[in-house]
């Protein structure tokens, strides 16, 4: 797939998401203060701890037991209730970000040129729309929320800490930069691996989704043993790299405690120090120990908000790279139903560069109100030729005119108005068989659907399906046979009723019979429009 036009030097994850995220910078703004307020709640539990040891065990003071508890409640239900809303804002936030980027890249694939589009590519798309955007829904739900939260407790604690003894605090803290560092280089190995092994998963769901799409060629050909062994091996490996980054994981975790061990030594000894000299009263000392302490697991969970970043940082970048693809573009004329017909101009046709040409030098005149039929050997490119009409492709050379006018000059929504196609590959999309019909022309009433189905011999058909028109079609529905969908794409056209119509074997899947009656309905279709008629055979 052709890349976007994507600039060199680009600002970080955060700021790029936040441009994204544009429209709730209020949501955004709220939360944060609130979790500003449960932050400093936080501040304070570390803080009381000096009054109550000083005043409460050591000089037994019971006025002070008696408002005590009542501030502890109100501490942490203001704090409780401000990370709540700060939580539940901050959510709903993220989840309608993610909503819209996802709205945003669906609207973006449909407006891809076919070009841009194939079986290998499709899935890589898939993929963006449904699990990158997942990946970045943490980004504000939760990684924001947590080193906006969690760094302010950080803050206020260490100043806490500071300020109930400087020293002794520095001294607590000197242990950080190492757990830093050490779990910094962790964390990049564990990332690494998780990297690696997230691949082996996709190529494992890869491998069921194959299966079961060939389950017909796995058990003619007997190849379940050896497809079971390959994803036995495949499993295999993706254990071996979860195993890797658990042992990073925990070996951060680990560091986190033996750097604690020898923190709180220096704590207690000198600390200890200090107290019994007298230069600090118990409270003081337990008041910073309680900040110490408490500064942890606030860590932890800033550092693994950080390594998220990571991972949405790429899957931000899988996204932007779609929104950056460039969209079909039509010109500014609006196409009218043709006067005196399409022309091939010296039409040259590959669908790669570098590749042979499928289509060589074709001129060709299709006359307003005719019938013109191509016939040819199979691959000689017939379906090619006719997908350069409604510029489901263009002409790498030469052009395609209708009423004198390139193709290329109309607007696309005009000229695809225009034009009906039979395919020779039939999609039916999941749903209805009547909203199948519909799709032809949205606005059709019953009548006239149902008309569409008679004039395709599909009403017997459809009339004998367990839920009629109500059916439901394609990969979650009933499925239909060749001919019968078909005569729904056939249904699908007519209803259309568009002045150029394509037909690409449109009958090659019915029996003679039902073929006659088709082909009559179709030359009646047919009469007075400028239509292409791809086949096999010269009889129809
Ligand atoms: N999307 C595509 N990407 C690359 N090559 C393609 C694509 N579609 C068709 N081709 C190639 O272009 C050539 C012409 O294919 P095309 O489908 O136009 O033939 P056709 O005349 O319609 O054949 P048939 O009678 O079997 O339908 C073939 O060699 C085919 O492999
Ligand atoms: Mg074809």
């Amino acid at each position: 797939m052709s890349r976007g036009v994507i600039p060199l030097r680009r600002p970080s994850v955060f700021k790029r998401i936040f441009f994204l995220a544009r429209p709730y910078w209020l949501l955004l703004l709220f939360s944060l203060l609130l979790s500003l307020v449960a932050s400093l709640f936080s501040g304070s539990v570390a803080w009381l701890v000096k009054p109550v040891l000083d005043h409460i065990f050591l000089e037994k003071n019971y006025r002070y037991l008696d408002i005590l508890p009542l501030i502890v409640i109100g501490i942490f239900s203001l704090r409780g209730l401000s990370a709540f809303f700060q939580a539940y804002l901050m959510r709903l936030a993220a989840l309608r970000f993610v909503n819209d980027l996802r709205y945003r890249l669906y609207q973006k694939i449909l407006r891809l040129p076919l070009k841009e589009v194939s079986a290998e590519t499709s899935g890589r798309l898939v993929s963006r729309v449904i699990n990158d955007t997942t990946a970045l829904e943490p980004v504000l739900g939760d990684m924001f929320r947590t080193l906006m939260l969690e760094g302010l407790t950080v803050i206020t604690l260490v100043a806490v800490a500071l300020y109930r003894r400087f020293d002794l605090a520095l001294l607590a803290l000197t242990v950080f930069p190492a757990v830093a560092i050490g779990a910094r280089k962790l964390g990049t190995k564990a990332r690494k691996a998780r990297k690696l092994g997230q691949q082996e998963i996709a190529e494992v769901t890869h491998q069921v989704t194959e299966s079961l799409q060939g389950l017909r060629e796995v058990k003619v050909y007997l190849q379940e043993d050896f497809l079971v062994g390959r994803f036995r091996q495949k499993l295999e490996g993706y254990l071996r790299y979860l195993l890797r980054v658990t042992k990073y994981r925990e070996g951060a975790r680990l560091l986190v405690d033996l750097m604690t061990g020898l923190g709180g030594a220096l704590v207690f000894t000198y600390g200890g120090h200090l107290v019994i000299r007298g230069a600090i009263t118990p409270g003081d000392f337990f008041s910073v120990l309680t900040a110490i302490l408490m500064i942890f697991s606030p860590l932890r969970r800033i550092s693994r908000a950080y390594t998220g970043l990571y991972d949405a940082s790429a899957a931000l970048e899988r996204v932007e790279e779609v929104l950056a693809y460039p969209e079909e573009k039509g010109g500014p004329k609006k196409a009218s139903a043709p006067q005196e017909g399409l022309v091939f101009d010296h039409v040259y046709f590959r669908y790669r560069e570098g590749e042979d040409f499928v289509l060589q030098d074709v001129n060709l005149k299709i006359p307003a109100g005719q019938v013109v039929a191509l016939v040819g050997p199979s691959g000689a490119g017939k379906s090619t030729l006719v997908s350069l009409i409604p510029r489901f492709y263009d002409p790498s050379r030469g052009k395609i005119l209708l009423d004198g006018t390139d193709l290329r000059e109309f607007e696309l929504g005009s000229l695809r108005a225009l034009i009906g196609i039979v395919s020779q590959d039939i999609v039916l999309f999941n749903a209805t068989v009547y909203e199948n019909i519909a799709f032809g022309n949205p606005k059709a009433s019953r009548e006239e659907v149902i008309a569409a189905a008679r004039l395709a011999y599909a009403h017997e058909f459809i009339e004998q399906l367990p839920q009629g028109y109500d059916t439901v079609l394609g990969h979650k529905g009933f499925n239909l046979s060749g001919g019968q969908r078909q005569r729904l794409a056939i249904a699908r056209a007519i209803l259309k009723n568009p002045p150029i119509l394509i037909l690409d074997e449109a009958t090659s899947h019915l029996d003679a019979v039902s073929e006659q009656k088709v082909q009559k309905a179709l030359e009646r279709l047919m009469r007075g429009r400028t239509t292409i008629v791809i086949a096999h055979r010269l009889s129809t």
